[in-house]
């Protein structure tokens, strides 16, 4: 029986269009794929299309008696350009068949393999570009690899040499077609009567179209006035005959060829190098092992034309990044007859069918549950050659299937393979999450690298762990500058011994503690660099000691040092020899198994590879009180042990380093130096969820950046400012003005703005914390400017008894500094500065779908703000909740998405049942999950139930979302069991979400067997409570299992279905 194809709402005339991603049309797809299911239609303008979305509808189109190629929309717009060239042509169009049979043998694999030299010239021009660029140049590698392809299509195939790579700007040709190929997109979504009245716009479009024809025209005639010998593809084209038809092409014919190639074999292939080196980036592993194989078969030697056919692993990764980045993301094929798709999908002859390979790529059927991983195994060893028929089309099928593959395969080997052999790459931003550019084809945005060569020495650079503080780094007259003072320093005759500390940081607590050693390394008679571990990756220094500062992400390493600790692990003994190190390791209790992972994996591997341990390594738990006394001691050891070990000039650690000069203009604010305006996302919606008398709890909702998208369960980072209260506290204490503008200078690595006139009040607001409880040290500096001998020993006294008298009440260094007359604790304002640390983004989970909104986000906060627990008649306000809650529609935030760790997002397949437990704000990503299946199931697809157990207080008073939950209830897609920890009566007598599982559990166990994946979110108390419950109801099941045994057996039966995102504030 026949099935109606689903489709998205309707409006009338436009059709679909604005359910149409006009940035990049493929993230649309993406979006109304998950929401429809293996097929939709949509109808824009009149024009109605069928989208194709899984693995068994493209197998079925892969037929060509059935279905032929169609051309529709932007490509018969192109016809202006490439009229009845090769890619443009109808099937049944004379010149297509004659091209087709005369350039064909222009591709076989002698031709290609004779073409390697030419190639290897353009190769050779990019390497030569990033290697004079330096290692601490930011480089835009699809810029570079499309002046490479464009330049090795034009000397390969027509004997012309662009010289691409030596202009700055990108090469004219380049840019003309992207913007002929833009306005084709638009041009076929427009409306005709519009498009006739944009005489500007068809102006531009015929301009571009002119110059690319002249381009190609010239490229003609010069080659008829100056014949070549040579058998390249321009010259097949100009003397050869159809042997089918004995005919010629015609000049315009050629010249449209012409075009067709140089259109169609530059983009393509520069976008599938920009996404393999962004996947092999993010996987440092497989880069690693690249470099292995690179290094084996080539044996050190230049790479030659027989090495290619040995990179089996290199091949593996073009596969798989072809696979998950198909470069040209879909092809539109038609059926010649009426047809049943799938046995129950009517399709009309005619209708454009487009298959979507970004879609049909991760098909879970065909590549398993982790189809959006990147993992190159999959390709090889006869794996791929076992793949069901047709999985695989990056190329494309059949008679009209890519005629450039062997040319774009060669080119794609031998450049990747060279600059493995030559660089060590890495992400200019640790934490960049792909984004895309779609026009043609699709290419990374935003994409940025840096290239070491694998030969030099050290060269450290510092890149902060947040995607939102490079940006700051930059304008704050970035970090660079300040290590190079640190260097002049030292060229200037002062003895300073040379230091590295690096660190390896996503949130920014190690860097900050990083960047705390190098500051005060000028005092102890060092001259420090800083630099993420990533940056020190197969270079470790040793001509001056190595402070290693990384925190873990669920037992992984932090994004700035994957790449080094994959190098560390694949290191053999002793190749550390003269290294020594010290190392501070930030962690959280909460990951029991994987508590200080990282740092201790460095410490050990550091250690047998020949290095030095300097001192033991200091492990900081940051949920604890005494993180910060924990580092103090270890930094103290630190100096002391490098005092002993090397020989240094030592300085008064308060006077040196750190200079303030008031200046009197009140010029522009410093807010001018905030980050730029593309990580900015703006407010739409604040609103309050709890009712008076209860803990504040709001639904924020942003407009993203442009470009940025995200996955239901990540996170938005969020760069806060602190509360207005509390930077007047320090400019009254200081008795300054709120207008007052200085200049800071520093000797030492620093992320305050320097050299330049700023606002104290911004700096202040946003660059520091103020309210992180002071350390020992900033009470030996305190005491060392104390005035009196009553402050000297009460100062001591809060050393002595750290714990009792600053970690449990909180006390930061201005409520202490508040506690006495500025007379008593002389302490200047640089001095005080230099005691804080910098400001650090917050992460939040996002409470929505990108299915209710891609370009919206938002967030489910709990404010803090209670009293303080330094003195109960003062408020403490939380840094990042309190300016969240204090934001009103078009504000503007600095923000970005980072992607959530452990598998926190809803199961691939809608019809899995989802178990859910949440308390309080923990609801928020859940909220995205059930938003998620309420779209899905509003719009046909079949979905499983989402079991919620929520917690909160009282349903009068914070059941947040309580109406909203209750229309999904309606809906179908939920069912809820609260628990009102403040008012159980009205919860079957729970009191918290474990003791309703328990009331439940028949349920739960119902569901758990029905294969339901089970989701935790709120503090770490609720995931413990919830998992040591439902270890007793395994007791209960089998009263034979001791407490222990029903953990264990939990746990096995729980993996892979089980995820949790928890962390207490
Ligand atoms: C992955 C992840 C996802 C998260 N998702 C969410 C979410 O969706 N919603 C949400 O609301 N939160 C979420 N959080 C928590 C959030 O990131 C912040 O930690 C939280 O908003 C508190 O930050 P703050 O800047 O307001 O407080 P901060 O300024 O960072 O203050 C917190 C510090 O103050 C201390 N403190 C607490 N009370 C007092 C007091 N009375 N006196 C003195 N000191 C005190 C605490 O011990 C803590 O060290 C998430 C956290 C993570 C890691
Ligand atoms: N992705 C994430 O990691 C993420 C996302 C959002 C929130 N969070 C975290 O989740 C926590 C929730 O904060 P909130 O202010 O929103 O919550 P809240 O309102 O303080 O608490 C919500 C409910 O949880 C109950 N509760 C307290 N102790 C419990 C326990 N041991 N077991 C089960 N329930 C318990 C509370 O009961 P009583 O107060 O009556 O005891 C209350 O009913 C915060 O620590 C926050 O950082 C994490
Ligand atoms: C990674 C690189 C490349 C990819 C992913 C790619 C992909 C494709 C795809 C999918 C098609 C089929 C389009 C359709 O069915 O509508 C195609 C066709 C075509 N490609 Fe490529 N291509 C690449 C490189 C090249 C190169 C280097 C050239 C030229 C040297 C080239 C020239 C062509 C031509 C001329 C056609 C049209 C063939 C025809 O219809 O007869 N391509 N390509
Ligand atoms: C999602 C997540 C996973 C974490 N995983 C671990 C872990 O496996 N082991 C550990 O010791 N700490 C873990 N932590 C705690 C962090 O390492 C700790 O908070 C650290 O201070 C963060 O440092 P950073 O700000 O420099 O990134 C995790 C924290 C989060 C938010």
């Amino acid at each position: 029986m026949s099935v109606p194809i689903p489709q998205p709402p309707r409006i009338p005339f436009i059709g679909n269009v604005h359910q149409m991603d006009t940035d990049v049309p493929i993230n649309g797809f993406m979006l109304l794929a998950k929401q429809y299911g293996e097929i939709f239609r949509i109808d824009i303008l009149g024009r109605g299309s069928v989208s194709i979305n899984t693995y068994a509808l493209q197998q079925e189109l892969s037929d060509e008696k059935r279905f032929r190629k169609f051309l529709g929309g932007a490509m018969v717009e192109a016809r202006a350009l490439g009229g009845d060239g090769l890619f443009t042509a109808f099937d049944e169009e004379p010149n297509w068949g004659i091209a087709h049979r005369l350039l064909m043998p222009a591709f076989n694999a002698i031709a290609i393999r004779d073409m390697f030299n030419d190639m290897q010239d353009l190769c050779d021009q990019l390497l030569l570009k990033w290697e004079r660029f330096g290692p601490e140049h930011i480089i835009e590698p699809t810029e570079d690899y499309t002046r490479a392809a464009l330049d090795t299509l034009a000397l390969c195939t027509m004997s012309l040499r662009l010289n691409s790579f030596y202009t700055d700007d990108q090469p004219k040709f380049g840019t003309a077609v992207s913007d002929f190929i833009k306005e084709c997109f638009f041009r076929a979504n427009r409306p005709s009567i519009l498009q006739a009245m944009m005489t500007g716009t068809n102006h531009k479009f015929y301009e571009d179209r002119q110059y690319l024809w002249s381009v190609a025209e010239n490229i003609f005639k010069e080659r008829k006035a100056n014949p070549i010998a040579k058998k390249d593809l321009l010259n097949i084209m100009l003397h050869s005959e159809d042997s089918k038809t004995g005919q010629r092409l015609s000049d315009d014919a050629i010249i449209k060829n012409l075009l067709t190639f140089l259109v169609a074999g530059h983009e393509t292939s520069s976008g599938m190098l920009s996404f393999m080196t962004y996947y092999l980036l993010r996987n440092p592993s497989t880069w690693r092992k690249l470099q292995q194989e690179v290094d084996e078969v080539t044996g050190g030697q230049r790479v030659q034309v027989h090495h290619l056919g040995k990179f089996h692993y290199l091949e593996a990764v073009m596969r798989e990044s072809l696979r998950l980045a198909p470069t040209a993301p879909a092809r539109a094929v038609t059926p010649r007859e009426d047809v049943v798709l799938n046995g129950k999908y009517s399709v009309k002859a005619g209708t454009p069918c487009v298959i979507q390979a970004w879609l049909t790529h991760r098909d879970p059927a065909v590549w398993g549950p982790d189809a959006n991983e990147f993992r190159p195994e999959r390709m090889m060893d006869g794996k791929f050659e076992a793949l069901p028929p047709n999985a695989w089309q990056p190329f494309g099928f059949g008679t009209r299937a890519c005629i450039g593959r062997p040319f774009a395969w060669q080119e794609v080997l031998l450049i990747m393979s060279s600059v493995a052999q030559k660089f060590d790459l890495s992400l200019a931003d640790p934490s960049y999450l792909l984004d895309l550019k779609q026009e043609l084809s699709v290419k990374p945005r935003g994409l940025q690298i840096r290239a070491r060569l694998r030969t030099s020495g050290p060269h450290l650079y510092a890149s902060p762990s947040s995607q939102l503080l490079p940006r700051a780094a930059q304008s704050w007259s970035n970090y660079a500058k300040s290590s190079n003072h640190v260097e002049q320093s030292n060229h200037a005759g002062t003895s300073l011994v040379p230091m590295y500390t690096l660190y390896g940081s996503n949130t920014g607590t190690s860097e900050a503690f990083a960047q705390r050693i190098a500051n005060s390394a000028p005092a102890y008679g060092f001259a420090a660099k800083l630099g993420t571990l990533d940056s020190a990756t197969g270079n470790l220094p040793t001509d001056g000691p190595i402070v290693i500062v990384t925190a873990s992400y669920e037992g992984l390493p932090a994004d700035n040092a994957a790449q080094f600790i994959d190098w560390l692990t694949s290191l053999e003994s002793n190749q550390l020899k003269g290294v020594r190190f010290a190392i501070f390791g930030c962690g959280h209790s909460d990951w029991v198994k994987t508590l200080h992972k990282i740092p201790l994996l460095c410490d050990r591997l550091l250690e047998s590879h020949g290095g030095e341990r300097l001192l033991a390594p200091g492990l900081g738990l940051s949920g604890k009180g005494n993180f910060f006394e924990v580092f103090d001691e270890f930094e103290s050891n630190l100096w002391k042990v490098l005092s002993e070990k090397y020989v240094v000039t030592q300085s008064h650690f308060a006077s040196i380093g750190f200079e303030i000069t008031p200046v009197d203009t009140v010029a522009t604010r410093a807010n001018t130096l905030r980050q730029p305006d593309t990580a900015l996302g703006t407010v739409k919606v604040n609103r309050l969820l709890t009712q008076p008398g209860h803990a504040i709890k709001r639904h924020i909702e942003f407009e993203l950046p442009a470009g940025m998208t995200y996955r239901t369960g990540d996170y938005l980072s969020i760069l806060p400012q602190n509360p207005p209260r509390d930077v007047q506290r320090v400019l009254t204490r200081f008795n300054v003005s709120n207008e007052q503008m200085v200049v800071l200078s520093s000797v030492g690595p620093t992320s305050l703005p320097t050299d330049q006139p700023v606002s104290l009040y911004q700096i202040l607001l946003g660059y520091v914390e103020l309210s992180q409880p002071a350390t020992t040290q900033d009470l030996r500096i305190m005491s060392d400017v104390a005035t009196t001998d009553s402050t000297r020993t009460a100062l001591k006294e809060m050393r002595s008894s750290y714990q009792a008298k600053i970690l449990a009440p909180r006390l930061s260094v201005l409520d202490i500094l508040e506690k006495y007359p500025s007379s008593d604790i002389k302490l200047s304002l640089g001095i005080f500065l230099r005691m804080l640390p910098s400001m650090r983004i917050r992460q939040y989970s996002i409470s929505s779908s990108p299915l209710w909104n891609p370009q919206h986000a938002t967030l489910s906060i709990s404010v803090l703000e209670s009293p303080s627990l330094a003195d109960k008649n003062k408020v403490f306000l939380g840094v990042g909740s309190n300016y969240l809650s204090k934001l009103s529609a078009g504000d503007r935030v600095q923000m970005s998405v980072r992607a959530s760790h452990g598998g926190f997002h809803p199961p691939e397949d809608p019809s899995t049942p989802i178990i859910a437990f949440a308390a309080g704000s923990g609801l928020a990503p859940i909220r995205g999950f059930i938003e998620e299946r309420a779209m899905q199931k509003r719009s046909g697809r079949d979905v499983g139930k989402i079991m919620l157990f929520f917690g909160c207080r009282d349903p009068e008073g914070d059941y947040i979302y309580k109406e909203q939950l209750d229309e999904w209830v309606e809906l179908g897609v939920l069912d809820v069991r609260p628990a009102f920890s403040r008012a159980p009566e009205k919860s079957s007598s729970c009191k918290y979400v474990q003791d309703r599982l328990w009331e439940n559990r028949d349920d739960v166990v119902d569901l758990f067997e029905d294969n339901a994946q089970v989701f935790i979110c709120g503090s770490s108390r609720v995931a413990k409570g919830v998992m040591s419950k439902w270890a007793e109801i395994l007791q209960s099941n089998d009263p034979s299992l001791s407490a222990e045994e029903a953990t264990k057996r939990l746990e096995e039966t729980m993996q892979g279905r089980y995820a949790t995102d928890v962390f207490d504030v």
